[in-house]
């Protein structure tokens, strides 16, 4: 049973509803960041962590450091890429121009590919875009939260091995992490880059990310010392090898409630076979869908092939709005997102189906949200 004082079902695309567990384990009592302890349940996470990512290259090297999904973007253009550099940008939404921006600030120089809306860039021109340049990283945001786009990596690292094998592939997995299949050795990916507050359900406040032992050898081998101090991944490799081989280590304070409340979701995560976890999101997905077509509304993805599994953006019927729509929703115990894109943001609402939502059969949130979406929408006098 839930033990925590009632409230709506925080049902957007992250953060997301927590587990009882992973917050009481944020109740931990304080505890010195570099005394035995704690150095464990960390170690412990950073080790979890290379299975949730799939990877058992010992090279590949995992972060956790204080801050959120962006400090992932920042690491990335920091550190990989040295000013001046080709930087091939994917784009399927608002995440991804904010991850071109990011490499933009940091002095790359960055080509974008922007899918159609609702659709993402396709392998002849990404194949075309690497062949005319060297790229010294491209990058793709795995799920754009923003539209709910799936972007097929295994493919798109199937282009990049063949075409351009040296050019370093990053996921934004912000939104996919946890909920969507990612392979990091078995695509040859570089880096992943994300945050605690999604699937991984964990309070916001973390940024995660893994990175090849390729991407680390950029990192030691840059000509120009990166422009940054705290996402300076020289400065933090050493931390992370030293807490995950149990010993203290000191660069800049991290959060021990937060590393609890990690260390608890990831063991939760892993306590069943990740590809349950994959499934049952499918199927929760494919549930939505359903249900979304069966009101006769449509999807901001098009394609089934390029849906995100874990929320889904839904386009309103002509004469429902935003700000009509959402307070109903609430008044019903549910809380949707609005719509984040430059070009439709207006148009469509976000509605997020991941972590304990999906995976805990005693929860009713998914069935609840649909629910109360019908329901709202009959309010705002639309008929199916
Ligand atoms: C795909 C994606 N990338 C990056 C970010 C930025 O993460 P944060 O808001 O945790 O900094 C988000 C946030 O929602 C996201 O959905």
């Amino acid at each position: 049973m839930c033990s925590q004082a009632a409230h709506p079902a925080l049902m957007i695309p992250g953060p997301i509803e927590f587990d009882d567990a992973v917050l009481q384990s944020m109740a931990h009592y304080s505890e010195s960041h570099v005394g035995p302890g704690f150095v464990s349940t960390f170690g412990d996470t950073l080790s979890m962590l290379r299975k949730l990512f799939q990877t058992t290259n010992p090279a590949s090297q995992p972060f956790v450091i204080n801050g959120s999904g962006t400090l992932g973007w920042d690491m990335v253009a920091v550190n990989l890429v040295e000013p001046g550099e080709n930087a091939l940008v994917l784009s399927t939404g608002y995440f991804g121009d904010g991850f071109a921006d990011c490499l933009t600030a940091y002095g790359a120089n960055v080509t974008k590919i922007t899918g159609p809306v609702g659709g993402r860039p396709q392998p002849d021109e990404i194949e075309k875009a690497l062949k005319e340049k060297k790229y010294k990283i491209i990058t793709a945001t795995h799920v754009d939260t923003s539209t709910g786009v799936l972007f097929d990596l295994k493919s798109l690292s199937d282009v990049v091995k063949r075409v351009s094998p040296e050019t370093l592939i990053i996921a934004d997995g912000v939104c996919s992490v946890a909920c969507e299949e990612i392979a990091f050795d078995d695509w040859g990916l570089d880096a992943v880059v994300t945050a605690g507050q999604k699937a991984i359900g964990c309070p916001t406040g973390l940024h995660i990310s893994m990175f090849s032992g390729r991407a680390i050898d950029v990192v030691h081998n840059r000509k120009t010392e990166p422009a940054t101090y705290f996402a300076s991944m020289k400065r933090w490799i050493p931390i992370m090898q030293n807490y995950e081989a149990k010993k203290p280590s000191y660069f800049s304070t991290p959060s021990p409630q937060l590393i609890h409340a990690l260390n608890t979701a990831v063991s939760q995560i892993l306590a069943r076979p990740l590809s349950e976890r994959f499934q049952r999101h499918i199927e929760v997905s494919d549930k939505v869908k359903k249900a979304v077509a069966d009101l006769g509304l449509k999807v901001v993805a098009a394609k089934p092939e390029d849906q995100a599994h874990a929320m889904t953006a839904i386009y309103l019927p002509d004469g429902v709005s935003i700000p009509d729509i959402l307070p109903k929703l609430l008044n019903k115990g549910i809380i949707f997102a609005g719509g984040l894109h430059k070009e439709i943001g207006t148009k469509y609402i976000r509605f997020g189906h991941m972590g304990p939502s999906a995976m805990d059969p005693k929860r009713n949130d998914v069935d609840n949200a649909l629910k109360a979406l019908k329901e709202s929408l009959a309010e705002s006098g639309y008929k199916a």
